[in-house]
């Protein structure tokens, strides 16, 4: 059984082998966690991400992790909080699905998410949790190779949040 889990930390700094950025479409950088990761990863990583072709929402692509103590950066572009009937439920799913595909792809087996969407891109935190939780639970089940997710929250209030939704969303 995979070890999923929530905790409270700086991304940037998780020795795990991929972490997840809530980028833009450009891939190029911006504030938030996305700038916490350029900053950290180094000069190196526009570079690569100039040649990515940028991202369209809800999908994610690949680079290095440069300066980080992760190998990989698996980039995602979360949807803009529109009310939530312009299908963000859905395209917020497709971002973890379609990171833990890339990842299990490189065999990945530790891996870390920052909460998509929910900070600039207006997502509700309790909401995005629930897709989170039961999007990555029901996209494990295809990737047994990934041993542990990681839910990494930035401030203690979005941690008890995921720490309920992971309570309530328990293992049938
Ligand atoms: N480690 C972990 N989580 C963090 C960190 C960090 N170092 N820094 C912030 N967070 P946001 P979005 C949390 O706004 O809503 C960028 O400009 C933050 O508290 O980074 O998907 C992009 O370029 C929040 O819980 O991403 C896009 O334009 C979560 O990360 C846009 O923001 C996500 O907040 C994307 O907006």
């Amino acid at each position: 059984m995979p070890l999923i889990h929530a905790q409270r930390a700086d991304i940037t700094r998780l020795q795990v082998d991929a972490i997840v950025n809530a980028a833009n479409s450009s891939l190029l950088g911006g504030g938030g966690v996305d700038g916490a990761i350029h900053r950290a990863a180094g000069p190196d990583l526009v570079y690569e991400c100039r040649l990515l072709g940028g991202c369209k929402t809800g999908e994610a692509k690949l680079s290095k992790g440069y300066k980080l103590p992760a190998r990989f950066i698996i980039h995602t572009v979360g949807p803009v909080w529109r009310g939530g009937t312009t299908g963000e439920p859905d395209l917020l799913a497709s971002c973890y699905t379609n990171a833990l595909r890339i990842a299990a792809d490189r065999q990945v087996t530790s891996i870390a998410f920052p909460s998509i969407s929910t900070g600039i891109y207006g997502y509700p935190i309790t909401q995005a949790a629930e897709v989170a939780v039961s999007s990555v639970r029901a996209a494990l089940k295809d990737y047994p190779e990934i041993e542990e997710v990681i839910f990494c929250c930035f401030s203690e209030d979005d941690l008890n949040i995921y720490l309920a939704v992971l309570d309530n969303n328990k293992e049938a």
